[in-house]
């Protein structure tokens, strides 16, 4: 059976300084829920204050509804991964996963089978015997995996568990990890700071920043309608223009620098005419010849990608941009080709200049959902 967690307003301190600051989230039975946010954010920080190695100063977690805040950690029955693993080194794989059903005085004859099923999930079983000096990486990471799920957790928290491992690694630990946590379904809490991981293993993320939550939403949702600039220019990569919005014909313009105007149907009705950041993705630029209208731009330098190129481009007023055409789309563009840069007018995002808050149609409740 799989717990809710809420998270209501809560606050951490130290001395002065707020680290967290009225957090909020609600984390569904069974999810996996991602924190993702720069170094420092607060993300290790609310992940302790949701085991109880962290005190709460102020608001509420609740499990399935019930507070736990006075909740000693010995009594929360939560499993945790940290990112140095955290394997006893003078003890074989399957002692170590053995671990916790011991301190819990499981009697020793279920305890076997136990161990045997979770080496059996997590893929190394064929390693029971083996010491840890004697692991990979990865075979290290999934000891750690099999030793915080053997105990059967009503949620499982995992702190950065990949920073150690090699790129290659980390993408096959990354899909083994989903792959478990779905078998398993436990209500599951992981903190990156690496936004294609998050992208990749999350039902939900939640993009932290300076102690606050600046949209949660599906990967799919984060990724195409951010919240505000940060979350746009953290997730993915994004070219960022400035614009002028302005009342046209049927519905609204974006008026850019250089006097394009390109007709914008995303925005909410009751926008006023402001000035505006637009942020556009690589692949959301359509690249055209040098006379039709839009943004005139130079290729400076492309790198050839096999299913894409990448150019990097300067505008006329002289802007960096980094534009993708996808193969297929169109000829290779050499250094120096004078292009027109136009855009998927659905897809570009639109905030206001000064709050830097998204200005889309449905999207001015981001942190709330
Ligand atoms: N025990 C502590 N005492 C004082 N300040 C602390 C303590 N632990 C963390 N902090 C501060 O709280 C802030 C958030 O730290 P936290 O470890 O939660 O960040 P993080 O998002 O996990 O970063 P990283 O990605 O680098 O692990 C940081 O500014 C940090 O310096
Ligand atoms: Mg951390």
């Amino acid at each position: 059976m799989s717990v809710s967690i809420d998270i209501d307003h809560v606050v951490k301190r130290y001395g002065d300084n707020t680290v967290v600051k009225g957090l909020s989230a609600k984390i569904l039975p069974g999810e996996f829920f991602t924190l993702l946010g720069p170094s420092g954010c607060g993300k290790t920080t609310l992940l302790r204050m949701i085991i109880g190695f962290n005190s709460i100063e102020e608001g509420e977690i609740r499990l399935n509804g019930k507070r736990i805040n006075e909740v000693p950690t010995d009594h929360r029955n939560m499993g945790m991964v940290f990112q140095n693993y955290a394997i006893f080194p003078h003890m074989s794989v399957k002692d170590n996963v053995a671990f916790g059903l011991r301190m819990r005085k499981v009697p020793e004859k279920e305890i076997w089978p136990k161990v045997e099923k979770i080496l059996q999930v997590v893929k190394i079983d064929h390693l029971q015997n083996r010491m840890p000096t004697e692991l990979s990486g990865g075979q290290q990471q999934r000891v750690a995996l099999a030793r915080a799920i053997v105990i059967q957790p009503e949620v499982l928290l995992m702190d950065e568990p990949l920073s150690n491992l090699d790129a290659k690694l980390r993408v096959e630990m990354r899909n083994a990890i989903k792959n478990i946590q779905r078998q398993i379904h436990i209500t599951t809490v992981y903190v990156t700071h690496d936004q294609e991981e998050a992208l990749a293993v999350s039902d939900r993320i939640a993009v932290m920043n300076n102690g606050v939550i600046q949209q949660i939403g599906t990967p799919q949702h984060i990724y195409k309608r951010p919240a505000n600039v940060f979350v746009a220019g953290f997730i993915g990569l994004s070219n960022f223009l400035q614009a002028k919005l302005a009342r046209g014909e049927k519905s609204f313009d974006l008026i850019f620098q250089d006097g394009w105007r390109l007709p914008i149907h995303t925005v909410r009705k009751d926008s006023s005419e402001e000035d505006v950041i637009v942020s556009v993705r690589p692949e959301e630029f359509d690249i055209m010849p040098s006379e039709q209208p839009g943004i005139p731009a130079i290729v400076v330098s492309s790198v050839f990608l096999g299913i894409a190129t990448h150019y990097f481009m300067k505008t006329d007023k002289g802007h960096d941009l980094e534009v993708i055409q996808y193969q297929g789309e169109g000829r290779h563009l050499p250094d120096g080709t004078a292009v027109t840069l136009q855009m998927k007018a659905d897809r570009i995002n639109v905030f206001h200049a000064q709050s830097q808050e998204s200005m889309i149609e449905g999207e001015d409740d981001g942190k709330k959902e």
